[in-house]
C-alpha cells in the first residue's frame, strides 16, 4: 500500500467545503463532485483514507457513504457481513460513488467471522454496524489491531460488553487510535453551539431533564421455517434483546445521551416501568417491550438537597403521539433541544437563545471529525462516553424488566451476558417476555 505526504491544509479546505454542502446534498448526491474531487486528489498526490465496513445494512451503507461524502480522499476497501446479499445491497446503494466504493471480492467477507477479514485488510478505520449485540467483540478485536474505529451505537446489550468496551476505551487511548462514536447529536451544530451555552451556565445548574424517543413501531422480519433459530432473531434483530438490547438501549441512547451530556455524567441510579401492549405477537416481535419511562438519579443536588434527575420516556406504538427531543432544567432557564432546533429561555435576558443554523449533516461530521482527528494526529476517542451512555440506557431497561431500583455500581458489576454460548446457525430459544417483580427474564439482572 502506497502512503504520500498528507497535505493537512488542503484536507482541512476539502472537508469543511463538504460541511457546507451537507445541509443541501443526501449522502448519495455528491457523486459528480466527488468523483471529480477524487481525481484531483489523486492527481495532487494525497493519501487516500480507506475505509473497511463491519455491517453492510441499512446504517453501514448510510455510514459508508457519509464517510464517502465527508472526504474526497476516502475509499471503501473491505466490506463484511453475515448475509452475502447485504454486501451486493451495499455496492449496489454506493454505486454512486464510482470506483471509490468498489471492493473486490476478495476484500469482501461473509458469516459471523467475516469482522476478522475486514479488519485484517489494511485500513484507516472501519466502521461498526451490526446490531449492536456483537459490537464489543467486533470494536475489541479492531483495537487490538490496531485500528480506527467509526463505532455506531449502541456499542452494546449487556454489562459485560460495557466492560470490554470500557477496556477497549483504554487501549484506544495506550495505542493513540482514534475512534468516533455514531451518537450524533454530539456532531450536530444546533446541539453543540446549545451545549457549549449550557455549561457555559446559561440556564444555571441543570437539576433536571426530560428526555423521549416516543413514536410508532418500526420494521420486523417474520420468521422462516426454512430457516434456523438464529438466522431468524438476527434478521429480526431489533425484537431480541441479546441483539438490540431493546428500543430502549437501540434508539433511545440517543436522548439518553443528552441527558447524560448535560448533566455531566451517568445516573447513580434508577427505577423503571415498562411492557409491551400493542406489539404482543411474539413470533413477530420477540419478547422486548413496547414503552419504559425511568427516572435516573444523577449525583450533586438541587438547591433544596433533592437528587437531580432525568425523566427518560421511549415508547414504539402505533398511533400514539410521537415526541423526540430533550428539555434540560437549570436552576435560571431551560433548554429545549432536538434536531436542527435549540431555544434557551432564562430569567437572564442576555442569557436567551435561539439556533438560527444553518445547521450541519451530523452524520457526515462525525466522518469528517474523525478523518481529520486521524489526518492531524489528534486525539479523539468517543468510546467511553457511548459505553456510559449505552450502559445508562441498559441500566434502565433492567429497572424496568426486573420492578428493582438499581444504582450504576450493581448494573456495571452484573455478570449478565446475553450472547449465546455458541455463535453458528442452529436452534436458540426465544427469551421470554421479562414480567416485573418476577425472574423470568436473563436480561433483568
Ligand atoms: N446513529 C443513528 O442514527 C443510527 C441509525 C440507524 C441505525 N443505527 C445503528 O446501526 C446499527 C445497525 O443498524 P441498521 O439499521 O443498519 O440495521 P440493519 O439490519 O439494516 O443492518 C445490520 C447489518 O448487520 C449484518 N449483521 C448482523 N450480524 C452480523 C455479524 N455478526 N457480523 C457481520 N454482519 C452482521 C446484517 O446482516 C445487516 O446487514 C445498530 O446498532 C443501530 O442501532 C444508528
Amino acid at each position: 500500500m502506497t502512503r504520500h505526504a498528507i497535505d493537512r491544509r488542503s484536507f482541512v479546505k476539502a472537508t469543511a467545503a463538504t460541511v457546507a454542502g451537507a445541509t443541501l446534498l443526501s449522502p448519495f448526491t455528491a457523486l459528480s463532485t466527488n468523483a471529480r474531487a477524487s481525481r484531483l486528489v489523486a492527481a495532487r498526490g494525497r493519501r487516500e483514507i480507506r475505509v473497511g465496513v463491519i455491517g453492510c445494512g441499512g446504517r453501514g451503507t448510510g455510514a459508508a457513504g457519509n464517510a464517502l461524502e465527508a472526504s474526497p480522499d476516502v475509499r471503501i476497501v473491505a466490506l463484511g457481513d453475515l448475509f452475502a446479499e447485504r454486501i451486493a445491497r451495499a455496492q449496489a446503494g454506493l454505486a454512486s460513488f464510482g470506483d471509490r466504493a468498489k471492493v473486490p471480492p476478495a476484500q469482501c467477507f461473509t458469516g459471523f467471522d467475516a469482522y476478522q477479514g475486514v479488519i485484517a485488510v489494511p485500513c484507516d478505520y472501519v466502521i461498526l454496524a451490526t446490531p449492536p449485540g456483537f459490537r464489543p467483540v467486533h470494536f475489541s478485536a479492531a483495537i487490538a489491531a490496531g485500528r480506527n474505529a467509526f463505532v455506531e451505537k449502541p456499542v452494546a446489550v449487556d454489562p459485560t460488553g460495557i466492560r470490554t468496551m470500557l477496556a477497549a476505551a483504554n487501549e484506544v487511548d495506550a495505542k493513540g487510535l482514534r475512534v468516533a462514536a455514531g451518537t450524533q447529536r454530539r456532531h450536530e451544530r444546533s446541539y453543540l453551539e446549545a451545549m457549549q451555552r449550557v455549561s457555559g451556565g446559561a440556564i444555571g445548574h441543570v437539576v433536571a431533564a426530560r428526555v423521549f424517543w416516543n413514536m410508532g413501531s418500526l420494521w420486523n422480519v417474520a420468521p422462516d421455517p426454512a430457516r434456523s433459530d438464529v438466522e431468524n432473531q438476527v434478521r429480526n434483530w431489533l425484537y431480541h434483546t441479546w441483539l438490540s438490547g431493546d428500543h430502549i438501549v437501540e434508539q433511545h441512547v440517543h436522548n439518553i445521551d443528552v441527558a447524560n451530556w448535560a448533566m455531566g455524567s451517568h445516573p447513580v441510579r434508577c427505577v423503571a416501568v415498562g411492557g409491551r401492549q400493542s406489539r404482543t405477537d411474539t413470533t413477530a416481535f420477540g419478547h422486548v417491550f413496547d414503552h419504559f419511562a425511568v427516572d435516573f438519579e444523577y449525583a450533586g443536588a438541587t438547591e433544596g438537597g433533592e437528587p437531580r434527575f432525568a425523566l427518560s420516556m421511549a415508547r414504539q406504538q402505533d398511533g400514539t403521539a410521537g415526541r423526540v427531543e430533550e428539555v434540560l432544567y437549570g436552576s435560571t432557564g431551560t433548554a429545549r433541544l432536538t434536531s436542527g432546533s435549540a431555544r434557551l429561555t432564562s430569567h437572564n435576558k442576555a442569557d436567551a437563545w435561539e439556533f438560527k443554523g444553518p445547521n450541519n449533516n451530523p452524520y457526515v461530521q462525525e466522518h469528517i471529525d474523525l478523518q481529520k482527528a486521524i489526518v492531524d494526529g489528534t486525539p479523539l476517542n468517543e468510546t467511553r462516553q457511548v459505553a456510559e451512555s449505552t450502559m445508562t440506557a441498559i441500566m434502565g431497561r433492567m429497572a424496568a424488566y426486573s420492578g428493582a431500583e438499581i444504582t450504576w455500581e450493581d448494573a456495571l458489576a452484573s455478570p449478565m451476558n446475553l450472547m449465546p454460548p455458541s455463535l453458528q446457525f442452529g436452534p436458540l430459544q426465544q427469551a421470554p417476555v421479562a414480567i416485573p417483580g418476577s425472574s423470568t427474564s436473563s436480561a433483568s439482572r
